[in-house]
């Protein structure tokens, strides 16, 4: 008798063992089995600091992002509220807007920084409070990441493959961009803006792929100025067909809003883009698929907002259960010569360190330089 109360008592602690396990184990949500029989989410607050809301790209990002939130929110049960800030392209005012979401105590802030070179400041802000960061878009110094290791990454894409892709759809039309035949690729450069690592990189690297393709290449002007915006890529546009005539080429666009406005421009001037010039972009907005569609754009790559968003919010989801945090996740971006090659689909992100990222880059610059 004395035996069979042992073993019901053993029974009744074990199962009230069990019971605890369940309930304290989860940081996320208490939902299941706690033997309450209740299923409650937590809420979560997350601050979204974006440069400008009126930036193509950027949108298609934000309500990806937005909708994936929601998504997890009605999976989990927990709830995510999110506090979506126009940086309106000025440095200062997207700080004021950092700085409140630190004084709200949001639970994580994903940063899309006007100026990059304001990572470290906001870092540091962040990190007095211990406000984890996602930062996304518009890459860091690696520095900045060594400030707050654990807490603060960046998600994005490797600018250095998308400005790749570029060449190497110049490279692959059947006159390897040599439209007039005189031996030479004469190009233009639209750039999105100087403090962005992915205008640095398109702009660099879609010409590196035509030395590495042996193909002969010469810029016509510098670099023209056009802050990712449509109307500014035709403007400049324009006036380089003015000035350049049939000398030009190949138009290599930072982005698609300017590829977009590049394709206005010439066909205003009464060119026709594959025909008589090429014209490539990055990021595979609408517009541009539109174009490449009826043949009236060379090619664009997939700047994979889809992919990119949701990692961004899957890292900080697990910035605020606690866990630590790779200092790199990168998607990978996407050749697209025919619209179906723009299409949608879940991909895993690439992690990578610090450390990694240094020797990875040192080696770049190297190759650039030769
Ligand atoms: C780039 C994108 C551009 C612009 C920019 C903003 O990745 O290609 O269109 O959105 O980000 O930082």
């Amino acid at each position: 008798m004395k035996k069979l109360w042992k073993i019901v008592a053993f029974m009744f602690v074990s199962i009230v063992l069990v019971a605890c396990g369940n309930t304290g184990g989860g940081t996320a949500s208490s939902s299941t089995e706690s033997g309450t029989g209740t299923a409650e989410g937590k809420t979560y607050n997350v601050g979204v600091a974006i440069y400008k809301f009126d930036d193509n790209f950027m949108t298609l990002y934000r309500e990806e992002l937005a909708a994936y939130f929601k998504k997890l929110g009605e999976e989990t049960g927990n709830k995510y509220v999110l506090d979506i800030q126009d940086g309106k392209q000025d440095q200062a005012t997207q700080t004021e807007q950092i700085n409140n979401f630190i004084n709200q105590k949001k639970d994580v802030i994903l940063a899309n920084l006007v100026d990059p070179t304001a990572a470290g400041a906001i870092i540091n802000l962040a990190k007095a409070a211990e406000i984890p960061v996602v930062l996304i878009n518009r890459e860091p110094e690696v520095a900045e990441l060594e400030i707050w290791p654990g807490k603060t990454t960046y998600v994005g894409a490797d600018a250095t493959q998308s400005g790749t892709f570029q060449g190497e759809m110049i490279a692959a039309t059947s006159n390897k961009g040599d439209i007039n035949g005189d031996g030479t690729v004469n190009y233009i450069t639209l750039f999105g803006d100087p403090a962005n690592v992915d205008a640095q990189q398109r702009t660099a690297f879609s010409v590196k792929a035509l030395d590495d393709a042996g193909i002969k290449k010469e810029a016509l002007a510098e670099p023209y100025l056009a802050n990712w915006d449509t109307a500014k890529g035709q403007e400049v546009t324009a006036a380089a067909l003015e000035q350049f005539g049939n000398k030009l080429e190949v138009v290599f666009a930072n982005n698609d809003g300017m590829a977009v406005g590049a394709v206005t421009a010439i066909e205003a001037a009464g060119r026709k883009v594959n025909e008589d010039i090429y014209v490539v972009g990055v990021d595979a907005i609408p517009d541009a698929i539109n174009l490449l569609e009826k043949g009236r754009l060379t090619g664009t790559v997939l700047n994979d907002h889809f992919n990119q968003s949701h990692t961004a919010a899957d890292v900080a989801v697990k910035l605020m259960n606690g866990e630590d945090a790779e200092a790199y996740y990168w998607i990978n971006y996407v050749k697209v010569t025919k619209p179906e090659e723009a299409e949608l689909k879940p991909a895993t992100a690439k992690t990578e360190t610090t450390e990694a990222i240094k020797v990875r880059y040192a080696e770049r610059d190297k190759a650039l330089n030769n």
